[in-house]
Order: C-alpha cells, then sequence, then structure tokens
C-alpha cells in the first residue's frame, strides 16, 4: 500500500475515534442517596414518617450496596444527612460514609444546619429538634474534601475526566425551604464558564420543579416550598449552558420520578429515612443516563413499619390534597411514593460537543453573566 494511502487511513481513522472520547470519559457509574435524616437511638428518637430508630442501619446497609456494586466510580448524598444537626450524628453519618470505597460528596440540606425549623418535641433532650445545631460552617468543614473545599457551602470537582459536578447550597437557616441567593448565582456562572466544555451535573437538595400540582402554591401546607423560590431563574441559568444535561435533587421524600424541562433532565431522590427507603445507581456515557431505583436492604418489619407510617398518622403531613384518607386515598399516596414505574430508566446527553459541533464560542450572552 502507497505511503499516502496509508496516511490517508490513519487520519480517517483518527476523525471517527476522535467523537468518542471527546467527554474523556466512556462509562461513570455514580451513586445517589438522599435524606437519611440520621439519628443515633437516644431518649426522644422514635419511628415516624422518618425511620429514626432504623436510621443507622439503613445508612449503612446503603454504604454496603454501594460497596458491593462493580464500577462504582463515586457516591453523592444529598443533604438532610442528620435528624436535625446534631453534632453527634453528623459524627455518625460521617463515619457511616467514610466506610465507602470510592470517594463520596456532600452536599447540606435544610435538617443539617442550625436553626432547624423543627420545634423541640415534648420530653425530648434539649438539642432533639431543638433550634441548636451544628453551624454551616461546621458542616463545611467537616467535609471538607467531600466536595468542600475552603469555607463556601457550594463547590464544584472533576470526579472523572470530563465530567463536572456542582454542589449546590440551597438552604435558608430557620425554614424548610430554599432558594439561591445572588452570590452563589454569581460563582455558579463563572464555574460553569469556566467548565463549558464538560458534561456537567448539578447537585443540591431542594429542587427547580415540581412533582405535585399542591407544590405550585402556598395553598397546601407551603408545599411550593419543596422546590427553591427562585426556581424559574434557576432553570434559565442551566438551561443557557448546554453542558448542563442533568440535575439531581433530594428533599421530596418520594420515590425516584424524572421531569424534562426545556432539553434538562430534573431528577428527584428518594429518602433513605422514608418509605419506599432506596438508593440510585446512575451510569452515564457520552450518549445516555440511565439508572436503577433500588430498595436498600432491610428487615420486613421495618419496611411494613415505614409503609404504615407513611399512609399512617406519622405520614399526614405529607399526604398530598388528592390522596384523602381511607382506602382508595392510601393506595394513590402509596402509588405516589413509590414510583414503580421510574425506578428503571434511560435519558439522552444534550450535550456532544464535538461530535455534532456544539461546542459553541461563548456568546455575548455567557460573556456578560461571566464578568457581571
Ligand atoms: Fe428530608
Ligand atoms: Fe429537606
Amino acid at each position: 500500500m502507497k505511503e499516502s494511502k496509508k496516511l490517508w487511513i490513519c487520519l480517517f481513522m483518527i476523525v471517527l475515534i476522535l467523537p468518542w472520547t471527546a467527554n474523556g470519559f466512556e462509562r461513570i457509574k455514580f451513586g445517589v442517596i438522599s435524606d437519611p435524616h440520621l439519628a443515633m437511638p437516644a431518649a426522644g428518637t422514635e419511628d415516624e414518617f422518618k425511620m429514626q430508630l432504623s436510621s443507622v442501619d439503613l445508612m449503612k446497609n446503603a454504604v454496603k450496596e454501594f460497596n458491593k456494586t462493580p464500577g462504582l466510580d463515586f457516591v453523592v448524598l444529598t443533604g438532610d444527612i442528620t435528624l436535625n444537626a446534631e453534632p453527634w450524628n453528623v459524627e455518625m453519618i460521617k463515619s457511616i460514609m467514610d466506610g465507602l470505597r470510592v470517594p463520596y460528596y456532600v452536599v447540606l440540606g435544610n435538617h443539617d444546619i442550625s436553626p432547624v425549623p423543627t420545634p423541640p418535641k415534648p420530653g425530648a433532650p434539649p438539642s432533639m429538634g431543638a433550634y441548636i445545631g451544628v453551624t454551616r460552617s461546621t458542616f463545611a468543614w467537616t467535609f471538607q474534601g467531600h466536595g468542600f473545599n475552603g469555607p463556601d457551602l457550594w463547590w464544584s470537582d472533576d470526579p472523572v475526566p470530563g465530567l463536572h459536578i456542582i454542589g449546590l447550597d440551597t438552604n435558608v437557616p430557620g425554614i424548610w425551604g430554599g432558594t439561591v441567593p445572588a452570590n452563589e448565582i454569581a460563582w455558579l456562572e463563572h464555574d460553569l464558564y469556566a467548565n463549558r466544555d464538560k458534561l456537567t451535573i448539578v447537585f443540591s437538595h431542594h429542587g427547580f420543579v415540581t412533582w405535585h400540582k399542591d407544590e405550585e402554591s402556598a395553598a397546601w401546607k407551603n408545599y411550593n416550598w419543596f422546590p427553591v423560590d427562585n426556581a424559574a431563574e434557576m432553570r434559565a441559568i442551566f438551561e443557557k449552558y448546554p453542558q448542563v444535561s442533568f440535575v439531581i435533587n433530594g428533599h421530596r421524600h418520594i420515590g425516584q420520578r424524572y421531569k424534562k424541562v426545556n432539553d434538562v433532565y430534573y431528577f428527584v431522590i428518594p429518602a433513605v429515612s422514608s418509605y419506599p427507603m432506596r438508593y440510585a445507581v446512575f451510569t452515564l456515557t457520552p450518549d445516555e443516563l440511565s439508572w436503577v431505583s433500588k430498595d436498600i436492604p432491610i428487615s420486613k418489619k421495618v419496611l411494613n413499619t415505614a409503609k404504615a407510617n407513611c399512609i399512617g398518622e406519622p405520614g399526614e403531613w405529607w399526604r398530598c390534597s388528592d390522596h384523602p384518607k381511607g382506602p382508595a386515598g392510601d393506595k394513590k399516596m402509596l402509588e405516589f411514593f413509590e414510583a414503580k414505574e421510574y425506578m428503571k430508566g434511560k435519558v439522552p446527553v444534550r450535550f456532544k460537543p464535538q461530535r455534532y459541533g456544539e461546542l459553541r464560542v461563548p456568546s455575548e450572552e455567557l460573556l456578560g453573566a461571566v464578568v457581571r
């Protein structure tokens, strides 16, 4: 074969192969868990909607499952890691998470900082559900290296070359709702601009979309506090940067679901601590994100108690307006919480930088965001 022909064949092969390596990875597997509300058993701790007495076992079992998952690259814990920001529960969950064989990342939830919004229960120890708990900075310094890098409560990292992940702080001390403040938004836009060539996943505790019509106004138990109060502004930012394909949140305590809004896929992750007590494993390729939502192994007795507490008196606050008390309403409520149809699935990646020539020169609009 002529040398020039060989050269052309080589060049052709490079052109064929290049796009497949454009994202810098072929397959990434990561776990997500949320809302363990870890509570070391103590006086005043009891199983309610949140299975507090079983929370340590549930977390330990979730970590065991992740450690048995082949090819796992990292795990993200999306907030409400403690019952109510008790320092001993922060230490306990840190020691459990440190048992993971892969790197892990943590974001802050509304129950992880002082003052927590839950009023103290009569007869409970002074710091159980009371208005004290660890500070935001204690939280950030406890989890240094697990996303946190210095005193800021928001962070970003590249756990695998070609993948950028962002952890937002959506919490407002003293309330259970959330927001993303202006200084954090400015940081976020700088970070998105600086990392615009990497596929990006955003993690936070509060979400940016609704999962039930009750969340669209304050009329039903302030359920409009489930998403952040500047959700529309945040969605517009995610949409503006094409590398943001996926946004993953906790806080809602329902089975895993997803929703597509203007090319961005939003996921909600089930709680470790409340029915149906699941964890998620995602697999990401340059083309698609697939997932399985799995039950955390636990005794039948605990599972049955969690289910009974969900539709019983302990779960009353979590009952939506179209889930009235009674057999039909309970069935509807369980279907909403179990979300069985979403336990497995896959969605496409919208960011394919070099394969389809979508790596664009930043527009004036993007540059404007960066310098403001
Ligand atoms: Fe929670
Ligand atoms: Fe929460």
